[in-house]
Parts: structure tokens; sequence; C-alpha cells
């Protein structure tokens, strides 16, 4: 016998007292299920990398939101595909726009349900960047920030107008959370909650998402206006730059990649911090599934767990649905 004072296999020994010294735990509460709402459809369009993923009208949206709240959900983040796109991104802020009727209907259908819009002028803008764009010699893209904000805090206030509880713009413009908190307190939204996507990096993952949101860069990339992967630090100051200019709540993006970073905030700012299980990590689980090489129920919880027991309060992911039948069972 080894002379071990310290045994710590003793609490692993069976399943009661795992549970009882477990530290995280996930909740159907924890998940966020985004929609891709298209106005150019008459009916679903699967996502060919993103299997259980698909375009939707509105009204399959509405039917699917239902769904997803007799499922223990509450709460979706809407992103929209406009029938017409143009240089100005004159269906991001359109009163009768894709994402603002979508939000009306879910309000009036699921008032309880929370309805968070992603804010930004990709998927609308005719080039496919976050703000308006110049093209520049060699095909790079300048895209101007101060005159982009000015855009953004136009949809902010179309989606709070429709009745969206929460904002959460994914642009990285420089100043655009202030501009936005003001552009909804002068309209009267003092209420409506900002989610600010504050660390989010130019990533690879979100190749699938692209596709999901006809939102591919016609030229350049995004890289002047998304952090760089490689750093840790900058995230720390991109963060309290929206804390400062009145973020409600902040975000990390992509997750499973950038754990430490989703540390670091929750740690440094203590404020309700959501992580966002992008298109890539989704996609990767479900292939390595489909081919028989993981499982993907063990895979996808173990990943929320990872996410929380980093610091995430909230989690957006595509398996949130799933998700809530394994909790449930
Ligand atoms: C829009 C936006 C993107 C994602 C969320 N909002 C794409 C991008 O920045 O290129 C990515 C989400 C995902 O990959 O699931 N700016």
């Amino acid at each position: 016998m080894l002379p071990l004072l310290r045994r710590p296999r003793r609490l692993r020994s069976s399943a009661t007292l795992r549970a009882l010294v477990r530290e995280t735990e996930l909740q159907v509460t924890d998940f966020i299920l985004p929609f891709f709402v298209s106005e150019k459809i008459a009916r679903r369009q699967p996502v060919q990398a993103m299997p259980g993923v698909a375009q939707l009208t509105l009204d399959e949206c509405v039917a699917e939101a239902v769904e997803a709240y007799e499922l223990g959900l509450r709460a979706v983040l809407l992103f929209g595909i406009p029938a017409v796109k143009d240089e100005v991104a004159t269906g991001a802020y359109a009163a009768d726009g894709i994402v603002q009727r979508t939000v009306r209907a879910l309000k009036q259908r699921l008032p309880e349900l929370v309805v968070i819009t992603d804010v930004c002028l990709c998927e609308y803008t005719s080039h496919g960047h976050c703000g308006i764009t110049v093209r520049e010699a060699g095909g790079h893209a300048h895209v101007r920030n101060d005159e982009s904000v000015e855009l953004l805090v136009r949809a902010a206030v179309s989606h709070a107008e429709a009745g969206a509880d929460i904002v959460a713009p994914s642009d990285m413009m420089d100043g655009r959370i202030g501009a936005i908190r003001r552009g909804l307190d002068a309209a009267g939204h003092t209420d409506t909650v900002i989610l600010s996507y504050a660390a989010k990096f130019a990533s690879a993952f979100y190749g699938p998402f692209r596709d999901a949101a006809e939102s591919a860069p016609q030229f350049g990339d995004r890289r002047t206006y998304q952090m760089d992967p490689a750093n840790g630090d900058e995230a720390l100051r991109e963060v309290a730059l929206d804390v400062e200019e009145g973020a409600d709540m902040v975000m990390v993006k992509p997750g499973q990649p950038y754990l430490d970073i989703l540390r670091r905030v929750k740690e440094r700012f203590a404020l309700p911090t959501a992580v966002y299980q992008v298109s890539g990590e989704y996609s990767m689980i479900k292939a390595a599934a489909a081919n028989g090489w993981i499982d993907e129920r063990a895979v996808t919880l173990e990943s929320m767990l990872a996410f929380k027991r980093a610091g995430a309060d909230l989690i957006i992911t595509y398996a949130a649905r799933d998700l809530a039948r394994w909790l449930r069972s």
C-alpha cells in the first residue's frame, strides 16, 4: 500500500459522489439559438455545411421558435437575409426589413421569448463587408468606420422599435457601442440591452456561416476590423472600451479555440459573458460524428461544459435544440 494521504480518486468513486462535487452544471436557459431568416425563399433551405441548420421564411422561423420554446429554450438570435443588397445596406435598417418583421412576429407569438438581433451590415451590403466600403488598389477593402457606425445605430434602433430585447453588434467598428447606446436612449429605448461582440476575431471558423448568411466579402477580408487571432491583451482592451461605452453584456467569439480569452474576460470584467460556438466548430463536430469518429452528444455536451467552466454565462450554439433535448433525458 502506498503511504498516500491524498487520494483524489476517492471523490470519483461513484456517480453520486461525482455529482455531489461537480462544479459546473448545464441548464437549458444557458443556450441561445440562432436563426437565419430569409426574404428570398418560399420554403426552408438547408445549409449544406451545417447539418440541422436552414435558412427559414418568417413563418417557419416563428414555428421553429415555438418548438424551441416548448423545449425550454428562452432566447434566440436573429440573422436576416434581405431580398436586395446594396452599397449602403438599406435592408439593415428598413422598418419593414426581414429582421424587423420577424422580431414583431416573434414578440407577438411568444412575448416571453428573449429576442436578440445581430446588428451588422455584412448580410445587407452588396460587397459583403460589415460597413461602408471603398475598394482600393490590389483588391483591398477600406471600411469607413464612422460612416458605418451611423448606419449601425439606425439598424439597432430599428430592431428596438420592432421590439428586440437585446441588440448584438457584431461589426467590430470602433465606437459603435457608445453610439448605439446614445441612439437607443434618444429614441426612448433606455431598456434595450446591448450584448457586444466585444472580442471578435478574424476567424477561419466562420466559413460555413458565410454560406448560411450569404455574407462572404466579395473582395478583401475582414482583418482590418476583426481582431488578430494572435492577440489576447488586445481582446481585453476591446472589451474594456465596450464596457466603458455601455455594453451590458459582452461576447467572445469564436468559442473553443479562445477559451483563454473567455476566462480572462470573465475574470477581469465580471459581466454577463457570452460565448459563440461558431459555424466551423459546429460543422466539425457534425462531420466527425457523421463519419462515426466521435460521439456527437458526448462531444457537444463536453464542449458546452468547457465554455461554462471557462466563464461563460450564455452560450450561442446551433446545437441548442439538441442540447435542450439531451438535458431533458
Ligand atoms: C456577422 C457575423 C458573422 C458571424 C456572426 N455574425 C460572420 C463574420 O463576421 O464573418 C459568424 C458566426 C458563425 O460563424 O457561426 N458579422
